[in-house]
Parts: C-alpha cells; sequence; structure tokens
C-alpha cells in the first residue's frame, strides 16, 4: 500500500514537472491516504450531541442504508423480470417504490455526513453488510417477487423502528424523525401496496 502510494507520488511530481510546459495538461490518476476512516466520527461538531451517540447512531443507520439500496436494487431487478397478466401494472408500482426508496437512500446517507460519519455507499461493500438475503440472478414468478420484497420490507421495518427508539434514548431526534416519518412510513405503504397483491380474490367470477 505504502509503495504504492510512493509510486503514485512520484507520478504525480512527473505530472506536475510536465505540467510546467504544458499548463493544460489535467493532473490525472491521482491517489492519496484516506482523509476519514470508514468506522470514524468528526470528534467535535456544534450539534448538540457526542461523538459517542453520532458513532452509534452512524453504525445504525449504515445498515439500514446497506438494506434499503439492497431493496431498492431488488425493486428495479423485479421491474425488468416481471411477467405474466399483471406486468403492466406491476412493472409501473415497482419502479414507483424504487424511486421512493432511492430518495430514501439519499436522505440516509446524508444524514450519517451530517452526523460525521462516512456513508456506505459501493455495491462491494453493500452486499457485504446488507442483511437481506441474496436472490437469484434467474427470473421468478410474481407472487415469489412480492413475497422477497415483503420480507425485505419487514427485516427494514423491524430494524428502523430499534433504530428509532434508539434515536430519542441518546437524543438525536432529527435521526429519530427521519427514521419515523420517511423511512417507517414509506416503507409501511409500500408494504400494503404490495401485500394485497398476495390476496387470493378472484377476477371473473365471485366465489
Ligand atoms: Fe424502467
Amino acid at each position: 500500500m505504502q509503495n504504492t502510494l510512493t509510486k503514485q507520488r512520484k507520478q504525480n511530481q512527473r505530472q506536475l514537472a510536465q505540467s510546467d510546459h504544458d499548463p493544460a495538461q489535467p493532473l490525472l490518476h491521482q491517489r492519496a491516504p484516506e482523509i476519514q476512516d470508514y468506522d470514524a466520527v468528526t470528534a467535535e461538531l456544534p450539534l448538540g450531541l457526542s461523538a459517542e451517540a453520532r458513532k452509534e447512531m452512524v453504525r445504525h443507520l449504515n445498515q439500514i442504508l446497506a438494506d434499503t439500496m439492497t431493496l431498492r436494487d431488488l425493486y428495479k431487478k423485479s421491474h425488468w423480470q416481471v411477467s405474466g397478466p399483471t406486468f403492466y401494472q406491476l412493472h409501473l408500482l415497482y419502479d414507483k417504490h424504487f424511486g421512493e426508496q432511492a430518495e430514501l437512500v439519499d436522505e440516509i446517507a446524508e444524514r450519517i455526513q451530517i452526523l460525521g460519519g462516512i456513508s456506505i455507499a459501493m455495491a462491494h461493500d453493500v452486499a457485504e453488510t446488507t442483511s437481506i438475503g441474496r436472490p437469484p440472478r434467474g427470473r421468478e414468478e410474481v407472487p415469489v417477487q412480492i413475497s422477497r420484497l415483503l420480507e425485505a420490507h419487514g427485516a427494514l421495518i423491524k430494524e428502523t423502528r430499534c433504530s428509532a427508539r434508539r434515536a430519542v434514548e441518546l437524543e438525536d431526534d432529527g435521526t429519530n424523525d427521519l427514521l419515523v416519518s420517511d423511512v417507517l412510513r414509506t416503507n409501511e405503504m409500500q408494504v400494503w401496496f404490495l401485500s394485497e397483491h398476495l390476496v387470493d380474490t378472484p377476477l371473473v367470477q365471485a366465489k
């Protein structure tokens, strides 16, 4: 690692020397050590919250973020791969829920940064962190798609409620508000819209 950085610095210096001759030359391929570790929070911020409290909430929020990103992607998978007589309505519904989850992802990630933490971002790291089970790459029937989505919502709702209560204990009202007003309520609403599709009502002839 150190060797790579030294090599990189030398390359940067070479490019800087080159740029003396060509001032329009962009300084490409730059690398440097991280300025903040993933697990660290900024020591002091004028938020009226201790670093310990912020660190704990960042940990909870990153779990919820990884699971929300996974649920968001599960919606897009379902949107693309849906089939059958309810194709059109589900294709649209899945994409609507995808958009709402994508908005939550941004709000949760920015809350983490507000608290002085580092939000998880890349698919590799999300895959290692999420508690939501991996679906197969192939196509599945609609009832299976919906069941997987509902299970993911169920897990997220449970951990969101837990973390929201912990936020109250730590006096982090902003995080509690985000978790209850946005994350929890959006997930509850989406559960309603999905679960009604698994009620076996007749389409043509009444039972
Ligand atoms: Fe689409």
